[in-house]
């Protein structure tokens, strides 16, 4: 017998009520719970959190503390790139203008409606890289096939291969914050993956990654 999937819930946790009206209408549509604290953990759940704030970084470990597996979607009344940027390093999983908020919620809700609320992996022990900066590891991740964990100012960070040529980036140096591939020299944002120089013409991959009850987790980002 096939079990039956929890309902998804979208946690808003912003005072907005242009994102409020959106959040109730894709919730409406969707057959979401629409909830203004905490669901019960284990829940398939959207966070949907104002990005432009401050306290980004004790916001989103709020958010992974109390739900670890959450999607956590940030919208921006305004188009400033770097917000927007301090933003994904937070750890977001998007973020997204506040007039795109609805199409992004309702992929989200469907993704994770559909079964896919597990999506963090644990890949290691934190007492494996514990005191450790820069490079930590590369590791296998299923549907992401080998990422290299970095742990980069404070937080961790997971890049895939690059993208010129699939060479795993966790041999390469590593210089203010930014990770040059050991093969033909592009150079990505290692907080962001952002392609800073070629030949490779794409970003890296990038998913957050988190610690959390002794385990290290890397959230994929599709
Ligand atoms: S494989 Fe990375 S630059 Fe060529």
């Amino acid at each position: 017998m096939e079990r039956a999937l929890a309902q998804t819930v979208v946690w808003l946790l912003a005072e907005d009520r242009a994102a409020e009206r959106a959040a109730a209408r894709v919730c409406n549509e969707s057959g979401a719970g629409l909830y203004r604290t905490p669901p019960p953990s284990g829940t398939p759940c959207v966070v949907l959190a104002d990005a432009s704030g401050d306290g980004l970084a004790g916001l989103v470990d709020q958010v992974r503390g109390a739900l670890p597996e959450a999607y956590l979607l940030g919208f921006m009344a305004g188009p400033d790139p770097e917000a927007w940027r301090l933003a994904e390093r937070a750890g977001f999983d998007e973020v997204v203008s506040r007039g795109a908020l609805g199409p992004s919620l309702r992929r989200a809700i469907g993704r994770l409606s559909e079964g896919e609320g597990v999506r963090a992996h644990a890949i290691c022990d934190a007492q494996d890289v514990a005191g450790r900066i820069g490079f930590l590891m590369d590791v296998d991740v299923p549907g992401l096939g080998q990422v290299s964990l970095f742990r980069e100012k404070g937080r961790l960070v997971c890049l895939g291969t690059c993208p010129h040529k699939g060479v795993s980036l966790g041999r390469g140096e590593v210089e203010e914050g930014v990770v040059t591939c050991p093969a033909h020299g592009s150079r990505f944002d290692l907080l962001t993956g952002e392609r800073v120089r070629g030949p490779s013409d794409f970003d890296a991959p990038c998913h957050p990654a988190y610690e959390q009850a002794g385990r290290i987790w890397v959230l994929p980002r599709t």
